[in-house]
């Protein structure tokens, strides 16, 4: 299993995924113009935003729940912004859209659902396959400082508007020898001190290396133009928890 992203997870994904990186990827999107594509477009949070910009922006996920989701939020937005925007249900290793983008981003570290390496190859050749000329491809991952074997319980707690509570408990596994970290997580819904509805959540992710991912880039004909750290244009430094590659085909 990869990502799950089941029934009830695309209610509450956003009130726990505080991101600020849409700047970053607006930022990016117009700087090379044309079209663009979010793999792993999950509730359209920032596809929306590339819309809103001006962008004619194309949506990628394996979830319908988080399409619906999607089509739920976009659904507010204005007409123009609406017309911008096209999600459709596909993997990022074999999707097959008949346009080419002069960006494609998987942000969200989601690049790390993809735990065969012989996928991850797949998926990053079958992206090439969708880049226009001159087009990039930009994604961001989670860095371990050490991958060691590694249990640990978490709880987050978040308050509604409507004065309920949303409570995500989790559990991670890591198993180092396979580089995948195993993710159940629970969100519970607590209106007036009772769990109106629990929802599960279960994912895997691989945990990349910034050399595996290098290599992986060369191997499969991409060079690599900028390295951050952050979303705010901080290069990236040993140590970082976070790198955001800036990549493009090699050229012949
Ligand atoms: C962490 S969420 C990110 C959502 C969105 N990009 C954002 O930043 O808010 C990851 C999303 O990637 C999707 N996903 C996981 N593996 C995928 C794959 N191989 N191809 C396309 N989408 C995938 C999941 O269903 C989920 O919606």
């Amino acid at each position: 299993m990869g990502a799950s992203y089941q029934e009830g997870a695309e209610r509450f994904y956003d009130l726990f995924g505080e991101k600020d990186d849409v700047e970053f990827y607006v930022d990016q999107a117009m700087k090379y113009g044309g079209k663009a594509l979010e793999l792993g477009v999950g509730t359209a949070r920032l596809a929306i935003q590339l819309a809103r910009a001006g962008v004619e922006a194309w949506g990628i996920d394996t979830s319908q729940h988080m399409l619906d989701a999607a089509e739920k939020n976009i659904a507010e937005e204005d007409p123009e912004t609406q017309e911008r925007l096209h999600m459709v249900l596909g993997n990022a290793v074999d999707f097959r859209l008949p346009e080419k983008f002069s960006m494609i981003c998987f942000p969200s570290c989601s690049f790390d659902h993809i735990l065969d390496p012989m996928d991850q190859r797949a998926a990053l050749l079958n992206i090439k396959k969708h880049l226009a000329p001159e087009g990039y491809y930009v994604f961001d991952l989670y860095l371990v400082k050490e991958l060691k074997a590694d249990k640990e319980w978490f709880v987050q707690r978040k308050e509604l508007e409507d004065g309920a509570k949303v409570i995500r408990s989790g559990y991670h596994v890591t198993k180092p020898e396979q580089r995948l970290m195993s993710l159940d997580m629970w969100y519970d819904h607590v209106v007036d001190g009772r769990v109106a509805k629990r929802f599960y959540e279960g994912s895997d992710v691989y945990v990349h290396d910034v050399e595996g991912v290098r290599a992986l880039l060369d191997e499969t004909g991409y060079m690599i133009v900028e390295e951050y750290g952050d979303h705010h244009g901080n290069p990236y430094e040993e140590g970082d928890g976070l790198i955001v590659f800036v990549t493009r085909p090699k050229k012949q």
